[in-house]
This record gives C-alpha cells, sequence and structure tokens, in this order.
C-alpha cells in the first residue's frame, strides 16, 4: 500500500484555480478515530468559500503549510484506532467541522472520530450517502433552533437547496406550516416536500429559516417579535423590532446522523446528485457551483 494519499487543498487561497492536489502521509487512527477510504465527498458551498480566502480573511484559519478542502463523505472503514468496535469494512458516512484544518474529505483516505460517522444502511449508495451528512445534519440542528411549530407559518428561502429541502421536510413533522421559497423551476421539488410554494414572498411570516442566506431581505419577511434563524455564523443580521435571531452552526453527529442516513434511504428526506466527478476535477465541479442554478451536489470521487 502507498504509505502516501491525495487530498485537495489551498495554500493561497484565491478560488478554484488555486485548489492543488497534493500528497500527503497516510495516518494510522488513534484512540476513539477510525480511517476511511473515501469513496465521494460533496461539493457544499461553505467549500467555495474557504478556497476564496473568506474564512482566513475572517482570521478563523492559521495553517502554516496548507488548508483542507470538503466537510461530508462517504466511504469504507479501513482500520481502526484502540477502542473502536466498528468493524473494517463497514460502509460509513460522517462529517468533519471546522475551518482551521490542513484535512478535509477532499481525499483519497480520512481520519476521523468514530462519533463522527454513521453507517450507510443498504439500499443506499455511497455517492448519494456523500451528500448528506452535511446539510442533513445542519437541517435537523436548524430545526432544533426553530423549536416546536404548533401550527405556525415558516418560510424557508431556498427551499430547492440541499440545506432548504432538509428543512422543509424536517420543520414540517416539527408542526410547522411550511412555505418554500424558491425559483420557479423548482416548484415541483418544493411541493413535493409537502410544503407551499412561492417565488417571491411577502413580510409577515412567524419564522424564517434563511437557507438561501438572504439576510437582511430574509430578517425583512419575519413579523415584529417573530424568529429568524440564519446560516452564516458571525454574519448574522441585527435583531430589529423584536425578532429573535438564531444561527446554525453544523457539528457532526454519528449518533443522529445514523437516523437521518436511514429517512434517506427510506426517501423521507431528500439527497440529490448533480454529478460526480473525478477529485482532479474539483476546480471545475467549484467553478460550476458557482455560478449557480445547480441542483443536486456534485461528488468528487477520488
Ligand atoms: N452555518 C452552517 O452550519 C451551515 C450549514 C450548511 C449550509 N450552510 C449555508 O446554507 C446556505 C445554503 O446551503 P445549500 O448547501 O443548501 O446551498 P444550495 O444547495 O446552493 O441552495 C441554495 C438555494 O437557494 C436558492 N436561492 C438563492 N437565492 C434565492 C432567492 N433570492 N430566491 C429563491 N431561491 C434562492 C438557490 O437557487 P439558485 O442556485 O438558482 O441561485 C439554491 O437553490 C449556504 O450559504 C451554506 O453555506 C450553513
Amino acid at each position: 500500500m502507498s504509505r502516501t494519499f491525495r487530498t485537495a487543498v489551498v495554500r493561497t487561497p484565491g478560488g478554484p484555480d488555486s485548489i492543488e492536489i497534493i500528497d500527503v502521509p497516510i495516518v494510522e487512527p488513534g484512540p476513539g478515530q477510525v480511517r476511511v477510504e473515501i469513496a465521494g465527498a460533496a461539493v457544499n458551498p461553505v467549500d467555495l468559500a474557504v478556497a476564496a480566502g473568506l474564512f482566513h480573511r475572517r482570521g478563523l484559519v492559521n495553517q502554516p503549510h496548507h488548508t483542507g478542502l470538503g466537510w461530508d463523505f462517504a466511504g469504507t472503514v479501513t482500520a481502526v484506532g484502540p477502542g473502536v468496535e466498528v468493524p473494517v469494512g463497514r460502509r460509513v458516512a460522517g462529517l468533519i467541522d471546522g475551518f482551521d484544518r490542513d484535512f478535509g474529505t477532499y481525499a483519497e483516505q480520512l481520519v476521523v472520530s468514530a462519533d463522527a460517522i454513521a453507517p450507510v444502511p443498504d439500499g443506499l449508495d455511497l455517492t448519494t450517502a456523500a451528500v448528506v451528512p452535511l446539510n442533513g445534519l445542519a437541517a435537523a440542528q436548524l430545526v432544533d433552533l426553530l423549536g416546536d411549530g404548533r401550527g405556525r407559518r415558516l418560510l424557508v428561502t431556498g427551499a430547492a437547496g440541499a440545506l432548504g429541502g432538509n428543512v422543509v421536510a424536517l420543520a414540517r413533522e416539527r408542526g410547522w406550516q411550511v412555505t418554500g421559497l424558491a425559483r420557479t423551476q423548482d416548484e415541483e421539488f418544493v411541493r413535493g416536500l409537502g410544503a407551499d410554494f412561492t417565488t417571491e414572498a411577502a413580510p409577515g411570516w412567524d419564522a424564517v429559516a434563511d437557507a438561501a442566506a438572504l439576510q437582511e431581505q430574509g430578517i425583512a419577511l419575519v413579523r415584529d417579535g417573530g424568529l429568524f434563524v440564519g446560516v452564516q455564523p458571525g454574519a448574522e443580521p441585527a435583531e430589529v423590532r423584536g425578532i429573535t435571531v438564531r444561527v446554525l452552526v453544523a457539528r457532526p453527529d454519528g449518533a443522529r446522523l445514523a437516523w437521518i442516513l436511514a429517512d434517506t434511504a427510506s426517501g423521507r428526506l431528500p439527497a440529490r446528485v448533480h454529478a460526480i466527478v473525478p477529485l482532479d476535477q474539483v476546480a471545475s465541479a467549484h467553478r460550476a457551483v458557482a455560478k449557480g442554478g445547480v441542483r443536486g451536489r456534485y461528488v468528487l470521487q477520488p
């Protein structure tokens, strides 16, 4: 076995063209960790922001050599550290978080905490499973911030996106009366999740889940005294008109991810793959996502 593996990183972030594929040494899993051979890693908006240097400029990245890319993945366990009972060969998916790291899921291999992974159910292929962890967990954690709806009216912006689609499905189950704000061509998808649909929302919602990151435009749609849940930590709009502002910070949670993967396999939660591209073509995948209008995720295959 080669003692190095390939991974995509940025040294001096400057957009897609600054992404490099480099060889790094294989790491053995420590106590509580597993090593995974990655089958697919989703390209998420946050990765474009890391490659563009947004979080470097905010002072959140302090890597001397390079910064890793990629948050979620699916693959196969190839080695386990002391104290881990996950069998080698198990198909798993998982999430790693944080900006300040020299490794990521855009890679052939990953060493990760066993707490951050979950088994991929039979019937869910690894490519589809790869698009679930970040936005499935983020949606569940966002709906925690919304709380119980008790019939109140919720607007989900970006309802056709990876995050918004999952928020629509999960918020309905928490008793919210959900309307999805999306583009004209997304009507069938949003209504298919059981929500009402709009391309232009008037103000007055009890709560807005701002999965399109509309920010000030999003909070303007909340009624006085209502609730706004944003998705841009550190850049949330100011509280105005008695509105409560909360912000999502997605976190790994293997136990909860297991439920989310099961609900994806059963079709209860949406998961859309736009295209599978080789890891070598990561820059072109980033350029395509940056243009907007993509439905479903690009999945990088090492
Ligand atoms: N804080 C956290 O922990 C966390 C976790 C996950 C995601 N996020 C953030 O959440 C946001 C959504 O992520 P995602 O993965 O769901 O992105 P996505 O799949 O690209 O979805 C965003 C959706 O919003 C739509 N949209 C944008 N502006 C709109 C508008 N004015 N009206 C209607 N639809 C509009 C987009 O449509 P078009 O493509 O046609 O523009 C797209 O369908 C990103 O900013 C991401 O960084 C944050």
